[in-house]
């Protein structure tokens, strides 16, 4: 396929990262498209763990030429430091490499500033976000008052802009108790500073990807966040701020309408959410434990980004099937089966009971998951390859979504480690 949109289709975390990088070694591009340094992509290749915000999973791998797009908001501290660790360990990182759309919005300390200080003032109805000024960087876009990274290319326009929206910032902050303004100067010191090194690597890359499609190139588009996050989709206003969905990929990317396309979706055999909102099958009992594990091995169930330990569940088929309608999804990779080993009675929400309401994600915990039991399974998964390897009621339970979803599952993940993966149709290998 000419392009292919990965995304998650529950709340994020599903294991994207680990799919990207997968994926990435058949590809001539790899794009991400939505959101900030609010995602946290952990990528495991033997003993080295990279966790990526920004810079697209497909980074890792020597091959493709990895692109930020117009859609995403982009901290240039937090990328120059990605950029940083990678040439640490031994990545090239250069404008050969990486393309950052000269449309993409810039992260400043200000947006971060303001997210704390509306969570703040959010009180009991906080949102839980992830404190890196997401939220303020894309009502900065859609008021039109945004700083673009093709203002980095014009130095005085940098500055006119950033004056403008610090002094702002300070003005709203100034006088609520617990928050300090912040030197205007000194950021516009920081951002000109980093303008020159990142001038480079500003590009037009709808143009860029535009030509690799018409050249036949193969493009992956790296979604971020989940769909249940999605601001116009997710459960609003639990949600991030911006459009987490495949069809954005075109959008934020510019790359029209491509006729070969497809869409993967992404979900973890259970259910898992960090920051508030509703989640219908979170469990509160022994099973909590299992799924979201202690903190002692790298998988376990605690955020990448912030650190905060993900709230866990049962596998919901209804929110399941719901975003990989709104997806367009074509084929579907789970990750995490291993993590249900042990388990007597693995649980999927099939139906929602209750009152029928127009739009389950925005009731608030009204709707009262009906659940179908599958017998669990003991061992290890992590060393299987091959299907028919799993135990039996391993595979029923795979086969169960499959059959509910009505979509194939191409890939089964045991295991963080790039091969711990087993690949259902062998045209993918
Ligand atoms: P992303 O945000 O969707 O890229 O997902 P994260 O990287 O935030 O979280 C997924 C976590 O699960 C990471 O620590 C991955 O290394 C890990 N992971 C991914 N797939 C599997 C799998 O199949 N089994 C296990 N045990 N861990 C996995
Ligand atoms: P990846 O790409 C999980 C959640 C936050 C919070 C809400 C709003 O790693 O899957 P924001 O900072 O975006 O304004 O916070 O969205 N959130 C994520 N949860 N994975 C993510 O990204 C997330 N990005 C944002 O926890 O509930
Ligand atoms: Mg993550």
């Amino acid at each position: 396929m000419a392009l292919d949109i990965l995304i998650g289709v529950q709340w994020g975390d599903e294991g994207k990262g680990r799919f990207v990088d997968l994926l990435s070694q058949q590809m001539d591009y790899v794009a991400r498209f939505a959101g900030g340094d609010n995602a946290g992509h952990t990528i495991h290749i033997g003993e080295r763990v990279f966790k990526l915000h920004l810079l697209p999973s497909g980074m890792i791998d020597p091959r493709p030429i990895s692109v930020l797009g117009a859609g995403m908001v982009i901290n240039p501290v937090v990328l120059l430091k990605e950029m940083e660790f990678l040439r640490e360990s031994g990545i090239p990182v250069n404008p050969s490499r990486l393309l950052i759309s000269h449309r993409a919005h810039l992260v400043t300390p200000g947006h971060r500033l303001l997210d704390q200080l509306n969570e703040a003032r959010r009180g009991a109805q906080k949102i839980g976000t992830t404190g890196r000024g997401i939220g303020p960087a894309y009502v900065d876009k859609v008021n039109r008052s945004g700083i673009l990274f093709n203002d980095l290319l014009i130095p005085d326009r940098l500055i006119d802009k950033l004056t403008m929206h610090m002094e702002e910032v300070n003005q709203r902050v100034r006088d609520v108790v617990g928050f300090e303004t912040i030197p205007v100067d000194q950021v516009i010191d920081d951002y000109t500073a980093m303008a020159e090194i990142l001038r480079p690597y500003i590009a037009d890359v709808g143009e860029v990807l535009r030509q690799a499609l018409s050249r036949g190139k193969r493009i992956l588009a790296e979604g971020a966040q989940g769909a249940l996050l999605d601001i116009d989709h997710g459960g609003y206003p639990f949600v991030t701020s911006s459009s987490c969905l495949a069809p954005n990929a075109l959008l934020s990317l510019g790359v029209g309408m491509p006729k070969d396309v497809r869409v993967i979706g992404v979900f973890k055999a259970f259910q898992t959410r960090v920051g508030e909102g509703d989640f219908p099958t979170e469990v509160f009992d022994e099973t909590t434990a299992i799924l979201r594990g202690d903190g002692s091995k790298p998988w376990d169930e605690f955020g990448t980004t912030t650190g905060r330990p993900r709230r866990v569940g049962w596998l919901d088929g209804v929110l399941l099937r719901q975003m990989a309608a709104l997806n367009g999804v074509s084929v579907l990779g789970l990750t995490k089966l291993d993590v249900l080993s042990g388990l007597p009675v693995v649980k999927m929400c099939t139906a929602y009971g209750g009152q029928k309401v127009l739009d389950p994600l925005l009731v608030q915990g009204q709707v009262e998951p009906t659940y179908q039991d599958f017998p669990g399974w003991e061992g290890d998964l992590q060393s299987v390859r091959k299907w028919l390897d799993l135990p039996s009621n391993a595979r029923h339970y795979v086969e169960a979504i499959e059959a509910f979803m009505d979509i194939p599952i191409r890939w089964v993940s045991v295991g963080p480690e790039r091969q711990q993966v087993i690949y259902r149709d062998e045209d993918d290998r």
